[in-house]
């Protein structure tokens, strides 16, 4: 088992960011130096080159001899570079001017906890530095400082410091971060880096260092849930071991762990390590091998957790993406997906905005352009263990690849969508199936038709409940047996304890799509005549009636279903009087494939009537008149 090393004192991930030419380099080099953290000789090194070249002494050689270091001995950490401050080790976790900062910053290859926004005093914002500072804001990266750098290039003088500043902060207010300290300095100087500079008498704050120094710490990943993705699964002497790095939480053996998105539990039975003693707790950050007590299906991408504390399931969900791609992304291109250890091919099914990270304007914008920012739902045809950004950013992260690229990167929501384990979980055990004796065939014979389920699905005021009470009544003129489940109607009863959240609606179909199930197997036909708004919920209520489903999209575009607002909602909607309106606060994914479409915007009433009917004439009703003499 790998032992990641346990420093003795709490260390602080960095990231230094902003334009290329503002001074990364430079700070970073002079930081190692005024802490004291060069490797002997360096400093002489780094003076004769300079001198060689003939400039002043170059800070930004420390990282490039840093670089050649590495790019000679693979064995060096390509991508850590150590220095301590009075209290704390920190870590920069990628060398600045790095041709991937951004690949690696997106995936999570550099997870920081503070980060430095370096800005030119003389140049000020500049393209990159804005787009850095989104990028920082979109991780959830909120401990910011920011050095303006450079001001012995503009004399040290206040008023430009000032002008800087408030650019920066005007900027970085517009995403909501506020910077912990915005700080005038020269990192080739030494100014306001580890001493204070009296050449700035003006600036009252702290220096870079005092500000390292006092960054608050970010929450320990080892107090958040547990965490543990499948990286492989190995054989080894008849035994099962399962091996994954733990990203938050902590692993016992004897812990009962689900694993998604199978959804199967089993316990922990030992960890495995080459030398003694073999750990029976491991925490996050470590690489694990365990064993389970049930030979239950594991692979690779699988997500481990505890119960009480798992992962979300869903086919579908939000990222807030920046988009790298040298393409533009678009809907209904399929990327694949990586999260955690898990890859899965997903399609855009819808782009919600698009930011421009230059003026933080949305308006205007179709395309989403390398280095913009977009919301988006993507969805999968497997279903995908998932964490929002906000709960747990180690694993509420995913990126997108295109070929062998990283085209683009981001964080997980899920607002508007479901979680369906609750869907997926079965509670019940010991339970014998009987089976009746009558059959569909002779219900189907004395009824004249066959038992159905016609789902009528759309947004409110699409004209759902008019098509399913005038359809009921013309059928059971024509014998059928025949009852309309509507959403209204059923919510005062049997689903009274559901609002509108995503959870419940989802159970609200659940229920609706198994009462239909036992309707149609009742030999009936019913309408249902629900928004169902989440193309999984249909998809399980399908399953619980093969063969007797029909899917028919009840469509009218969002405009003429506001146009009509016959119970007023959407008016009480756009003033905010109800939350998670469908089609203005929360999703409707239309059918890809239903039975039948009606489009109650361009047909009456009487059309989309004469419609069903004639689809129910060829698939449902058999034309033979009912004998009730059974
Ligand atoms: S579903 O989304 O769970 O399928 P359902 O069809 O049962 O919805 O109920 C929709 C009806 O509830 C609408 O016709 C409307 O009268 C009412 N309603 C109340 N609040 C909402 C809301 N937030 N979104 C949609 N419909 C709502």
């Amino acid at each position: 088992m790998e032992q990641s090393s346990t420093p003795t004192r709490p260390q602080l991930r960095l990231v230094i960011v902003g334009h290329v030419d503002h001074g990364k380099s430079t700070l970073i080099g002079r930081l190692l130096h005024d802490t004291g953290s060069l490797p002997e000789g360096k400093l002489e090194e780094i003076r004769a080159v300079s001198e060689r070249r003939g400039m002043p002494l170059e800070w930004s050689f420390v990282l490039d001899s840093f670089q050649s270091e590495r790019d000679q001995a693979i064995t060096i950490d390509t991508t850590q570079i150590w220095f301590r401050t009075k209290t704390r080790e920190v870590v920069i976790i990628d060398a600045p001017g790095h041709r991937e900062f951004l690949k690696n910053m997106i995936s999570g290859a550099a997870l920081a906890d503070a980060a430095v926004l370096v800005v030119d005093a003389v140049e000020g914002l500049r393209e990159q530095t804005r787009r850095h500072a989104y990028l920082l804001h979109l991780l959830g990266l909120s401990r910011v400082a920011v050095a303006v750098n450079k001001m012995d290039m503009a004399d040290f003088a206040r008023d430009r410091y000032e002008e800087v500043a408030k650019e920066v902060r005007d900027y970085l207010a517009g995403i909501g971060v506020e910077p912990v300290a915005v700080i005038p300095l020269s990192a080739r100087h030494g100014d306001n880096m580890a001493e204070r500079s009296d050449r700035m008498p003006w600036y009252q704050g702290p220096t870079l260092l005092e500000t390292l120094d006092a960054f608050e710490r970010a929450p320990s990943p080892v107090d958040r849930p547990l965490r543990l993705p499948i990286q492989d699964v190995y054989r080894h002497d008849e035994r099962r071991i399962l091996v994954g790095r733990i990203e938050t939480g902590t692993l016992s053996v004897g812990d009962t762990l689900v694993f998604s998105p199978s959804n199967r539990s089993a316990r922990v039975t030992s960890l495995e390590a080459w030398e003694a003693p073999v750990p029976t707790i491991a925490i996050a950050g470590q690489s694990v091998g365990f064993t389970l007590d049930e030979p239950i299906f594991v692979e690779r991408g699988d997500i481990a957790s505890h119960a009480t504390s798992a992962p979300m399931l869903s086919t579908v969900f939000r990222a807030n993406l920046f988009w790298l791609g040298q393409r533009p992304l678009e809907v209904g291109a399929t990327y694949k997906l990586k999260l955690a250890t898990r890859e899965a091919r997903v399609t855009v099914q819808s782009i919600e905005r698009i930011t421009d990270t230059q003026t933080l304007g949305t308006a205007g914008k179709t395309a989403v352009e390398r280095n913009d920012v977009a919301e988006v739902v993507l969805r999968s045809r497997e279903m995908l263990a998932l964490d929002e950004h906000r709960g747990n950013p180690a694993t509420g992260r995913c990126v997108l690849v295109e070929g062998y690229d990283i085209v683009g990167g981001g964080i997980i929501s899920m607002e508007g969508y479901p979680d369906q384990r609750r869907l997926l979980t079965a509670r019940s055990e010991n339970l014998t199936q009987v089976e009746h004796i009558l059959s569909a065939d002779t219900r189907a014979w004395r009824n004249g038709h066959k038992g159905a389920i016609l789902w009528l699905t759309g947004l409110s005021g699409a004209g759902k409940s008019t098509l399913a009470m005038q359809l009921e009544q013309r059928l059971f003129a024509r014998g059928a047996q025949v009852y309309v489940l509507d959403g209204d109607n059923v919510r005062r009863g049997l689903n009274a304890d559901l609002g509108f959240a995503p959870e419940d609606r989802a159970e609200n179909i659940r229920r609706v799509g198994e009462v239909a199930a036992l309707f149609a197997d009742a030999g009936m036909i019913v309408i249902s005549a629900f928004i169902s708004p989440y193309a999984a919920d249909r998809a399980r209520a399908r399953a619980a009636a093969p063969g007797s489903f029909h899917e028919i999209h009840v469509k009218a575009d969002l405009s003429t279903c506001e146009a009509r607002d016959p119970k007023g909602l959407y008016k009480k909607a756009r003033a905010g009087e109800i939350a998670e309106f469908t089609g203005i606060s929360s999703p409707y994914e239309p059918p890809e494939s239903p039975e039948l479409v009606v489009d109650t915007a361009a047909e009456d009433v009487e059309a989309c009537l004469a419609r069903i009917i004639a689809y129910l004439e060829q698939r449902v009703l058999l034309g033979t008149a009912p004998d009730v003499q059974i």
